[in-house]
């Protein structure tokens, strides 16, 4: 493994869940079940291998448009997995939960607000996990914020920069975002991380999340390892 040109912080789609279940003729719950655990195994693959940061697209923004019972199920397993995210957050793993989390049940509010708290000195590792989290959403939030900064008085429209615009975003203290790995087969970024992204590289895999390994994120690792990233250069 070359340990030259290692992205700093990736971004995960974790897709094909449901496929995965389906072909195994199982409830879509299923293939959820099977792929947090992979979540767990990939913050391990990718300490392992130095990359600083991950963060893990787990539920969008638009999938609440999925049927009760799948939305019901998910809730459920976050429910089960806090108690996973904890023992990480116990082998030096800072949580980080990125998205607008007023909109879940107290109970998990309450635990994730707990575990960002205890694991915020944590330097081993930084796991972002995108809960009703939207591209889109995230950036209006910022301009919000912003907004209200300037009405308070305590900032100027022209203080308005493409850095303090960053700081209003949910990914402020992660390092920038080198690697979107999106496996399943769609080519698209369904309204992850759209302004981290800008010059972020892309790596697109036909296996289904459930079934990504480490010699899965190896590759994608070697692939962005020989990419030319130019920014606009020559
Ligand atoms: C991704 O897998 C998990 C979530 C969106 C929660 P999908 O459930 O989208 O799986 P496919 O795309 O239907 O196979
Ligand atoms: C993106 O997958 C969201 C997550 C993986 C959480 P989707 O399955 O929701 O995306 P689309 O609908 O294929 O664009
Ligand atoms: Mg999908």
């Amino acid at each position: 493994m070359e340990t030259e040109n290692l992205p700093r912080h990736i971004g995960f789609i974790m897709d094909g869940n449901g496929r995965w279940a389906k072909k195994r003729a199982m409830p879509r719950n299923f293939g959820h079940k099977q792929g947090a655990a992979v979540f767990k195994k990939t913050v391990n693959w990718c300490r392992e291998l130095g990359v600083q940061a991950a963060t893990f697209y787990a539920f969008s923004t638009e999938n609440w448009k999925r049927p009760e019972d799948e939305v019901k199920g998910i809730m459920n397993l976050l429910r089960q997995y806090i108690k996973d995210i904890r023992a990480m957050a116990r082998e030096d793993v800072r949580f980080i939960f990125i998205g607008d989390l007023s909109r879940f049940d107290e109970d998990i509010r309450v635990e994730l607000a707990d575990i960002t708290e205890t694991s915020k000195e944590n330097r081993g590792f930084i796991a972002g996990v995108a809960l009703n989290y939207g591209g889109r959403a995230e950036i209006t939030n910022a301009a919000k914020l912003l907004a209200q900064r300037c009405v308070s008085g305590e900032l100027k429209p022209d203080d308005i920069t493409e850095e303090v615009f960053e700081r209003e975003l949910y990914t402020a203290e992660f390092p920038p975002l080198d690697l979107v790995i999106r496996p399943s087969g769609e080519q698209r970024l369904s309204n992850f991380l759209i302004w981290q992204a800008a010059y972020a590289e892309f790596v697109f895999m036909d296996v289904l999340w459930p079934d990504f390994k480490k010699k899965d994120l190896k590759s994608a690792i070697e692939e962005y390892a020989h990419r030319s990233r130019r920014f606009g250069g020559v």
